[in-house]
């Protein structure tokens, strides 16, 4: 039997989001891409000039707000009061405040019980850096996805070049292991590789190739 719940954690840019999407689409499940949610709440702050550590007015905002997740083509389309901001959580700068706002133990606690509430209606597929650890303790298929820091600082040079960009790869590199080492070792669900998920280190493999070993893991086939 297929695992009905697919936890996939790992750092900043090892391929969870492409790969986890497709796995979803190839099993019927959902993909709930929870990067998203803090982005959305990032964005929020933003706009309403919410000081990114402020946990009573993050708290507000996530309560004041309805953020949404819907399945698209592309992944996840994310809402905001119904407004589709999918575009603008992806600004750089959103990522950059997405950090420090998923470091606040309010806003994740709030953020978990919504994706487990999302978790507890069908089967999905999710991913992040505390789905294994602290959102879905219970998931039967754990993934922790990796690369190694040059691989993953190339793939994100690459994305920046195709947006016409100028990239430096050994900067992208040293942010990326700078990223690294603020996700794991924040006191709030610091990134970890749960003790039961099996590690895929994608530095090697094409993303068709770390899709079928997800799927083979899900259906039990571990050898
Ligand atoms: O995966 P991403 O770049 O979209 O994630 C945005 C930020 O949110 C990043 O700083 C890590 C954080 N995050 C988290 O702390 N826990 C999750 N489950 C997902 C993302």
């Amino acid at each position: 039997m297929t695992a009905a719940q697919i936890a996939i954690d790992g750092p900043a840019g090892a391929g969870k989001s492409t790969v986890a999407k497709l796995v979803a689409d190839r099993l019927g499940y959902l993909y709930i891409d929870t990067g998203a949610m803090y982005r959305a709440v990032a964005l929020l702050a933003i706009e309403q000039g919410v000081a990114f550590d402020d946990a009573e007015g993050l708290t507000a905002l996530i309560r004041d707000n309805d953020i949404s997740l819907e399945p698209a083509p592309s992944g996840c389309r994310v809402l905001i009061n119904g407004k589709d901001v999918s575009r603008d959580i992806r600004l750089p700068e959103v990522g950059n405040a997405a950090s420090p706002v998923s470091a606040v133990a309010e806003v994740r606690s709030l953020l978990v019980a919504m994706q487990q509430e999302l978790a507890a209606r069908r089967p999905v597929v999710m991913d992040g850096r505390d789905i294994g650890t602290v959102v879905l303790p219970d998931a039967a298929c754990k993934v922790f996805l990796t690369a190694s820091t040059r691989v993953r600082a190339r793939r994100r040079a690459n994305e920046l070049l195709q947006k016409g960009m100028t990239v430096d790869i050994d900067q992208v590199e040293r942010e990326i292991i700078e990223r690294d080492e603020r996700d794991s070792t924040r006191a709030a669900s610091p990134l970890r590789q749960a003790e039961d998920a099996v590690l895929v280190d994608s530095s090697d493999m094409g993303i068709e190739e770390v899709v079928c070993r997800i799927i083979e893991l899900a259906e039990g086939q571990t050898s």
